[in-house]
């Protein structure tokens, strides 16, 4: 228990540090964890960067409004490439298959596009980008997830068909 809390640690100060591609792989004790503390929390910074909300005031389009938003944004996709190679490590890989790297790898090469989609300030790509990505976690977790209740993460708009 220790132990796991150590290294959990240690990736927080890794990524409070702005951590990017070119970063050792971050370790953290386990799948679980690393979901929960790194790709999903980058992955919600992605998605909630462009989204068309809908409600008692009407609908209106949320987009980054800055550059320092728009590298935010690409920043959290770069994270997740970094987060993805992390994942084909030893660590997380052993025992799981030739599947795992390849749904790593997609993981990787799809974060890629999102980072490519926000340095260009493309809200449409953001968006379209962001689907293929949530489409990406779910076809892993439908795989390796313990029980299936657990489920993809929900997100609001990411789960729109992108078009
Ligand atoms: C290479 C496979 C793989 C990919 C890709 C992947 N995941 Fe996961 N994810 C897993 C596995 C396996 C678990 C279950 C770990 C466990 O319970 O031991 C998991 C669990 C999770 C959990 C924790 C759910 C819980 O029960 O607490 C979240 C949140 C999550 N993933 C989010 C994401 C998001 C967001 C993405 C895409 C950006 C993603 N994952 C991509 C394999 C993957």
């Amino acid at each position: 228990m220790q132990r796991i809390r150590m290294w959990a640690v240690g990736a927080l100060a890794l990524s409070a540090l702005g951590g990017c591609a070119d970063d050792k792989p971050i370790k953290v004790a386990d799948t679980k964890a690393m979901m929960n503390l790194h790709v999903q929390p980058e992955a919600e910074i992605f998605w909630e960067a462009v989204q068309y909300v809908s409600d008692e005031k009407g609908s209106r389009e949320i987009v980054p409004q800055s550059d320092a938003e728009w590298n935010r944004t690409a920043e959290a996709a770069r994270k997740l490439q970094a987060l993805g190679e992390s994942m084909k490590q030893p660590e997380y890989a052993q025992g799981k298959g030739a599947d795992w790297l390849a749904f790593t790898q997609g993981m990787v090469d799809v974060a890629g596009q999102a980072e490519q989609a926000a340095l260009t300030h493309s809200k449409e790509k953001v968006l379209e980008v962001g689907g293929t990505l949530y489409n990406v976690c779910s076809a892993c977790h439908e795989v390796y997830m313990p029980s299936p209740g657990g489920l993809a993460p929900v997100v609001a708009g990411a789960n729109r068909p992108s078009s």
